[in-house]
């Protein structure tokens, strides 16, 4: 069932209940971190492996600090900074994170999510929220209830509908290692923003901790997708092939591919980044023989994006 009661989906979550919950990033599948069947029942329903540890969302700083050994200083300025946001810091856990949530590591990836429904939600449930993306291991995460319903409404009695996802791109994942900020998933933050808060460079040096950049397959939908740098007049030699063709602003008139998605007309990469998920699940309920993406520019939140079209498709 989808609906928009914080107490009903309070009320599922303390009976050990897994929940749609919305965000501004994606949608996220929650279970109360002290419900660890509920929490083991999230691996089961995406199919994940219990290695892949899961990211806590909490209401506030001071809800964190008992689930973590220390606060970094960088962290506490981008928690001034950026909290509530699309921000995922991993810290060094303490005692009360149970195993099941940080895949047995010593250390937890926690943010505090900035959408007023969930923030409701958390303040209600008072406990901390396990939620990784409401999609299958390896899909398309969901960017609206409606997308939660089709993929999972099945193994869920509730999805709470906070409307279509505003940022529609994961959180930005970092951690802190020897007083540098490492750069462990690019997300809706961009590298810019969060070097505005600290002042510093990033670092994305190979790390020993599982993160997700290890996962190369990813985000991807059941159609082969193709990124091209620029889309070029080859495309229409494809036929009789039913293809469909994802571009930045470039409407592409000269292309003669089944279906055409424009992400941005107006050139926007935070509008693109908003339809990029949506569209990409579209063109997969279509069933054409392969989607073709065009490269966004590699700045900004284009990075992220790039960084999801990469790993949705198949090498050619
Ligand atoms: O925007 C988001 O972050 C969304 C919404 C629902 O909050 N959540 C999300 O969760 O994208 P998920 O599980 O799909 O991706 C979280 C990633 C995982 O791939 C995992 O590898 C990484 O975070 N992660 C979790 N705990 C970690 C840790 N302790 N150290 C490093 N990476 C961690
Ligand atoms: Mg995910």
């Amino acid at each position: 069932m989808t609906g928009t009661s914080v107490a009903i989906a309070s009320k599922y979550l303390l009976q050990g209940k897994v929940v749609g919950i919305p965000t501004e990033t994606v949608y996220g599948l929650a279970a109360s971190m002290y419900q660890p069947d509920a929490v083991k029942r999230i691996f089961d329903i995406k199919n994940r492996p219990v290695s892949n540890p899961l990211i806590l969302h909490v209401a506030d700083l001071e809800s964190l600090e008992p689930l973590v050994k220390e606060i970094p200083p960088q962290a506490l300025q981008l928690a001034a900074a950026l909290w509530p946001g699309p921000l995922t810091m991993v810290f060094n856990r303490s005692e009360r994170v149970p195993d099941i949530i940080t895949g047995g590591q010593s250390t937890v990836a926690i943010r505090i999510p900035a959408h007023p429904l969930t923030l409701e939600l958390l303040q209600t449930v008072k406990q901390p929220l396990a939620a990784p993306s409401a999609n299958k291991y390896n899909y398309i995460s969901p960017v609206t209830a409606t997308a939660v319903e089709e993929m999972l409404g099945e193994e869920i009695p509730y999805i709470l509908d906070g409307g279509p996802c505003q940022k529609g791109i994961e959180s930005t994942i970092v951690a802190f290692r020897n007083g540098e900020l490492q750069l462990l998933r690019q997300g809706a933050y961009t590298e810019m923003e969060l070097r505005k808060v600290t002042g510093k460079r990033i670092v994305q040096e190979e790390t020993d901790i599982r993160h997700p950049g290890m996962y190369k397959k990813h985000y991807s939908p059941h159609t082969p997708v193709i990124v091209m740098n620029e889309i070029k007049e080859v495309v229409n030699k494809l036929k009789p092939m039913r293809v469909a063709l994802i571009s930045f602003f470039n409407p592409y008139d000269h292309i003669t591919v089944e279906r055409k998605v424009v992400l941005s007309p107006k050139a926007s990469l935070e509008e693109a980044a908003q339809n990029l998920y949506a569209s990409l699940y579209q063109l997969d309920k279509e069933s054409y023989d392969m989607i073709i993406a065009e490269k966004l520019p590699d700045t900004g939140l284009g990075r992220a994006m790039n960084d999801r079209l990469s790993r949705a498709a198949v090498p050619y």
